[in-house]
């Protein structure tokens, strides 16, 4: 309908004509916690500069002949794609610079990297990362996305890098950028979940969506049904009555992808043990405990197996998890077959 012809009551404002930026938002965030210092919001500032940079080397990546594996694995011993290691490489130099940062721990990376961990001055925070997550869809111009987490950075704490093992209900903020037909950033500071597009005409993330609630339930799961006959029994009966009972299957391949697609229509994501990876596959720091606050934040649940993936205390920075992500009655039914 040609919007003109529209009656008049029909030109109200909507929340997007109200145009808010996400430095705006953080900025305004940053009032909502009552302890909270500068550094948090140029931290946010530093992924989101991040984003930017890699969303524009991610749609370069045919053209400037980065695509690929490396002849490298990683840490987790996975073979790296090129852009693995550049969007690595980009919020490690942006992230660095930052006054706030204590400490960076990325997927890519066997060590943290400690850069601020003085025993004086300001408070500063841990940044974890999955720098592209999903990456091996790049090659087929598939969905990628980068998740991070924030963590307060505890100085009593000795060893250091023990500092950075807290479970995730102390994450300050969590969010994920998922570069897909537009680049959309998903965010928490623990009051709620926003979205964010990225206008390329003007580079700045613009504000869409506040106060996101998931479905309570949707017909749909998303998990890798290859690995059926490996999953422990509950999950293979979860899958029999899904089935049964007139369940749509949808998995893209990339955790941001799929978790995006579940946070706004509902449904469940699942990464269960399997043969090859007994303790589950996607990692706990890195990417369960931030897609968990986000999926909670926004009235869902996040469980690993039984328990609140929230309250696991890692013992290890690259820990595995088992992970069921999703609406809440979702999460149950695939529970209830545990
Ligand atoms: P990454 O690219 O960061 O290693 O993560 C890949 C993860 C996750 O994004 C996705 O959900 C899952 O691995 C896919 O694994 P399968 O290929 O085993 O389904
Ligand atoms: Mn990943
Ligand atoms: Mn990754």
């Amino acid at each position: 309908m040609d919007i003109t012809s529209a009656p008049p009551e029909q030109h109200h404002l909507t929340r997007t004509d109200n145009l808010t930026t996400l430095q705006s938002h953080i900025l305004a965030e940053e009032a909502k916690h009552p302890n909270s210092i500068a550094s948090l919001s140029w931290i946010l500032s530093a992924v989101s500069l991040s984003a930017k940079v890699i969303a524009s080397k991610i749609r370069r990546a045919r053209l400037n002949d980065v695509l690929g594996s490396l002849e490298s694995d990683n840490v987790q011993g996975e073979r790296q794609q090129k852009l693995d290691v550049i969007a690595n490489e980009t919020l490690l130099r942006c992230l660095g610079s930052r006054a706030g940062v204590a400490i960076v721990a990325s997927e890519e990376n066997e060590e943290p990297i400690l850069l601020r961990t003085e025993t004086s001055g300001d408070r500063k925070y841990t940044v974890l990362f999955d720098p592209l997550d999903g990456s091996a869809n790049l090659d087929a111009c598939g969905a990628v996305g980068t998740i991070f987490s924030v963590l307060r950075h505890d100085r009593r704490v000795t060893p250091v890098e023990r500092s950075i093992l807290q479970p995730g209900t102390q994450q300050v903020a969590a969010g994920y950028i998922l570069y897909g037909p537009s680049v959309v950033w998903v965010l928490t500071t623990g009051f709620g979940v926003d979205m964010f597009v990225l206008d390329p005409a003007i580079g700045a993330f613009l504000k869409v969506e506040e106060g996101i609630r998931i479905p309570t339930k949707a017909k749909n799961y998303s998990m890798n049904e290859g690995n059926r006959k490996s999953f422990p029994e509950g999950y293979q009966r979860y899958l029999e009555w899904a089935q049964s009972n007139g369940y749509s299957s949808r998995y893209a391949g990339a955790m941001v992808a799929d978790v995006h697609r579940v946070l706004l229509k509902g449904g469940v994501f699942l990464y269960p043990q399997t043969q090859k990876a007994p303790k589950g596959k996607l990692r706990l720091m890195y990417e369960a405990n931030p897609m968990a606050m986000i999926i909670e934040q926004a009235g869902g649940k996040a469980l690993a197996d039984k328990q609140r993936i929230l309250e696991i205390q890692p013992e290890d920075l690259h820990q595995r998890t088992s992970v069921i992500i999703g609406s809440s009655e979702e999460v149950e039914h695939v529970v209830a077959h545990l």
